[in-house]
């Protein structure tokens, strides 16, 4: 079967569950073998990014046609998406592929994609939204935060995937030999220049939790970003750690490496699947001085007190478009608010309880969200609750990612500059 049959076929399905399933999870489980099962996950990821700009631009063609897109089936019509795809973003020459598919339809799906074109607009935020495939509502928040042109190189990046990295545990095993090691493994990959216990894979020979350094639970795949958010915290060794939002527990085993199994971490996390995980990776990884803790972070109540505090907020994951596309298809206005009352009940919780204890401690907040409201400017609501008791400190901050949007609230990771998820970061002083 074609790759284009085959990807249209994979696309229904994943239609179908879009509200259940992320892309990311549903290509997991993709059974195609070899190079095929990369060209499938590829012109899904990239169809489902584009589907804004490739339906408008199928509607306006069926229309100038006068030809009833009822008539294809919910196959026919996702094979034209595809071929859509491959015609607008991989410069493909369409009619020999659609003349060797042999499908019923062929010469009806060949008329439309012969007025197929880019469709342009009146209006600017139009225009932007069509060209990169994003709601209107999203282009509309992001137009207040940043410049045409920032915006216009945010969102094509955010169209594509990042790099992937992982991060190693030094205290084990030197840079040096673990790029060895992956070498010998078939990778190509290299060291990161602003975190030293990072490292880019370039090009892989198989997934990175099949590689050694995994198995022996000495380096874990790892964004850039959320290495960014624990050199953050700057930790000294003995350090007691609260990380309060943590499962899967990525970020406390980067806290562990760190730590050197020295100090304590306490991780907490509300939900019960994602605790399960974090139990059995952290057990993976050996991390022996970690204290697990399903609860809620709106209402715990802190019995001791810590160096740091690590709130890697819920958030509407709108960062992580350039791994799972379909989260931009998911997102509604309202889940923002949803979730800024639970981020800012978080913070509220700890934060009223280390004024209370007045301890000096730290905070690092972040988030994986693209939209102001879940940072700056929550930042801006905590800071103004919370004067002469709250401060935003940056100082030593300045190599981790770049300038937050509005400057002086937080750094920001951004895939066209880092190559890694959009990520907001910052750290309060209480
Ligand atoms: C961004 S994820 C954390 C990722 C994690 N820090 C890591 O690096 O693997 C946010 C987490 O917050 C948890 N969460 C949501 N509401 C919570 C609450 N009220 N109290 C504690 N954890 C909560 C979610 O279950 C989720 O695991």
């Amino acid at each position: 079967m074609s790759t284009e049959i085959l990807a249209a076929k994979y696309l229904s399905l994943f239609l179908e569950k879009m509200n259940h399933t992320s892309l990311k999870r549903f290509t997991y489980r993709i059974k195609i073998k070899g190079n095929k099962r990369h060209r499938v996950q590829r012109l899904l990821f990239g169809t489902i990014s584009y589907l804004l700009t490739i339906d408008t631009a199928i509607q306006r063609a069926s229309q100038e046609l006068k030809i009833n897109l009822a008539n294809l089936s919910t196959l026919e019509l996702n094979l034209l998406r595809i071929l859509t795809y491959r015609m607008l973003f991989d410069n493909y020459c369409i009619s020999d592929i659609v003349r060797r598919l042999n499908i019923t339809k062929a010469s009806l799906i060949e008329k439309i994609l012969s007025h197929i074109y880019l469709v342009i607009s009146a209006t600017n935020m139009e225009n932007i939204s069509l060209q990169y495939s994003f709601p209107q509502w999203i282009i509309e928040i992001l137009m207040q935060a940043m410049s045409s042109d920032k915006l216009r190189m945010f969102l094509e990046s955010l169209n594509k995937r990042p790099s992937k990295w992982i991060a190693v545990n030094t205290n084990k095993i030197s840079i040096d030999d673990a790029l060895e090691q992956l070498k010998k493994e078939g990778f190509d990959a290299e060291p990161d220049n602003d975190f030293k216990i990072a490292i880019r894979i370039k090009k892989f020979s198989r997934p990175l939790n099949k590689t050694n350094l995994y198995k022996q639970g000495i380096a874990i795949p790892a964004s850039k970003a959320s290495v960014g958010v624990v050199e953050a915290l700057k930790i000294s060794p003995g350090d007691i750690i609260l990380d309060a939002c943590a499962a899967p527990g990525i970020k406390t085993i980067l806290i562990s490496f760190y730590l050197n199994d020295s100090g304590k971490i306490y991780a907490i996390d509300v939900d019960p699947r994602r605790f399960k995980r974090m139990r059995y990776l952290l057990r993976r990884f050996h991390v022996k001085n970690a204290l697990l803790v399903q609860a809620d972070a709106r209402e715990i109540k802190l019995q001791t007190s810590f160096d740091k505090i690590l709130i890697d907020a819920p958030c509407t994951s709108s960062g992580m478009i350039g791994i799972s596309p379909d989260i931009k298809w998911r997102l509604r206005p309202m889940m923002i608010n949803k979730f800024v009352k639970l981020q800012l009940d978080i913070l509220k919780n700890l934060i009223q309880q280390l004024i209370d204890m007045r301890n000096r401690t730290e905070i690092v907040y972040s988030t994986c969200s693209i939209f102001p409201q879940e940072n700056e400017d929550l930042m801006r609501k905590i800071i103004d609750t919370y004067r002469n008791e709250v401060n935003i400190d940056l100082e030593g901050l300045s190599d981790i990612g770049s300038e937050d949007y509005y400057g002086g609230f937080g750094r920001r990771f951004y895939p066209f500059i880092h190559n890694t998820i959009a990520l907001f970061l910052t750290r309060l002083i209480v």
